[in-house]
């Protein structure tokens, strides 16, 4: 079972208990996501598949299914998501309430920004902010590039030991994040295997539900220590910094919960982005020939294959609070709107062939870090990275290819990706 099937399993399980728990019915049997309410999760390759499309023309606002009692509206529609992800007063996205005694603030089980309602998720988010702007950025902008740099060495090195043949997800689409990151909470370097360790584990499908939880506690622990280590001597990063802007007005738990958000939200995705991405260049050669070699291109390409693939496939659920409306579709208080993100980004009302991958087409503004007041608070991190490495690994290895004939996608997940990624550095020697 996928890591992400188990997500997305455990929060319908959750959100369904709350429902109904109360009437004493026990979901926590359920132990499949029905087709019904994951089918708009699947692709077909790196796109949305066809059924999406069909159903955007039909109604950009469709009931997705009822599932116990619960109406779900799926929308994929780009104005209808704004329209949605943009209303700051009409939705929740506090899951909490649907969650019963799991749901205590102190249950380290949940939270993060995603989860948190105003007034609680402004001053949480306002936290981050500072840590996020342009000037605390460039900071970190010599440290991307060289953490580039060191894991395109060791993709060469690995090659050397096996036949030329990589898997660039492990040594470059994980590794560049995570150092990354690393970087920006200010964790030492003595800790860092340690917290790869737990990283991986959490990001590991073979551990299965158990492990990935287990190791989602573990993180969250090692992050605690983390914090509390810093309280008396606080270091360069993000953790330290709060810690000398706040000072006791900041609990450990909520610093080491804004930290682990910070690495859940930004790890996953911006490894999916360049594993995914560095796919869909090398198979449009001349486009990844072209961002190793004109730095004017590297930034409407970056933008394209974050609209093209749109790795997080749907944002935070919103709960309506109270009747609304979204295109004309009335929606009621207690049901659940999904903003299907990769579908919005390819509505046809956007412009001409939006199925396409075209670093030529006008750079417009997308949907995939979110929109409104949840919007993604790493965006222009993960874009430096992005821009970082995109060029950097075309420069290097102009003749990477896949190596494999078909790529291993994620079935169901929220966070689209590949498993694995093998690549050859070089043209492979031809045999006579
Ligand atoms: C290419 C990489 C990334 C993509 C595609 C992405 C996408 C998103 C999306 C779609 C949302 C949710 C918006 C919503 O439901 O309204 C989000 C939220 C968030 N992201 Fe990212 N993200 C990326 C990288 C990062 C990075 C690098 C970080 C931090 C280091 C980060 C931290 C967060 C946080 C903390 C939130 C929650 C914000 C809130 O609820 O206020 N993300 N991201």
């Amino acid at each position: 079972m996928s890591r992400v099937s188990t997500y997305v399993k455990t929060q319908v399980r959750r959100l369904v208990m709350a429902r109904v728990g109360s009437k004493g019915i026990d979901l926590s049997r359920l132990d499949k996501v029905p087709d019904t309410l994951a089918w708009p999760l699947h692709r077909d390759g790196a796109d949305p598949v066809p059924r999406l499309g069909k159903l955007r023309a039909q109604a950009p606002v469709a009931k997705l299914t009822s599932f116990l009692g619960m109406n779900v509206w799926l929308v994929t529609g780009d104005a209808e998501c704004r329209a949605v992800l943009a209303d700051t007063t009409s939705y929740s996205t506090d899951i909490r309430p649907f969650m019963g005694a799991r749901g205590s603030t102190t249950d380290g089980d949940i939270g993060g920004l995603g989860f948190t309602d105003p007034p609680e998720h402004t001053r949480l988010r306002k936290l981050l902010t500072p840590e996020f702007t342009m000037r605390r950025l460039e900071r970190l902008r010599p440290r991307i590039a060289a953490i580039v740099e060191s894991q395109l060495d060791e993709m060469e090195r690995t090659a050397a030991e096996n036949d030329g043949v990589i898997d660039l997800v492990p040594t470059f689409a994980f590794s560049v994040p995570f150092l990354v990151i690393c970087e920006l909470l200010g964790l030492p370097d003595e800790d860092r295997e340690t917290f790869r360790e737990l990283g991986s584990a959490r990001f590991d499908v073979s551990y299965g539900g158990q492990g990935v939880f287990g190791a989602v506690s573990d993180s969250r622990r090692f992050l605690m220590e983390a914090t509390r280590k810093q309280r008396s001597r606080p270091g360069e990063g993000l953790i330290g910094q709060i810690i000398r802007d706040q000072g006791d007005a900041i609990s450990d738990f909520d610093l080491a919960g804004l930290a682990d958000g910070v690495f859940t939200g930004g790890l996953e995705t911006s490894a999916s982005m360049l594993a995914l991405g560095t796919a869909v260049l090398l198979d449009h050669p001349d486009d990844y020939r072209r961002v190793g070699s004109d730095p004017s291109v590297v930034d409407r390409t970056v933008e394209e294959l974050l609209r093209y693939l749109t790795v997080v496939q749907i944002a935070f659920p919103r709960f309506p609070k109270h009747d609304v409306e979204v295109g004309g579709q009335p929606i009621a208080k207690g049901d659940v709107v999904i903003c299907h993100l990769p579908a919005a980004n390819r509505d046809p009302r956007l412009g001409p062939k939006m199925d396409a991958f075209d670093i030529t087409r006008p750079v417009g503004p997308h949907l995939a870090f979110g929109h409104g007041f949840h919007r993604c608070v790493g965006a222009e991190l993960a874009r430096m990275e992005l821009r970082t490495a995109f060029p950097a690994i075309a420069r290097r290895f102009p003749d990477l290819h896949v190596a494999r004939e078909s790529m291993d996608y994620r079935r169901l997940s929220i966070v689209y990706g590949v498993e694995a990624l093998p690549v050859r550095l070089q043209p492979q020697p031809v045999l006579r």
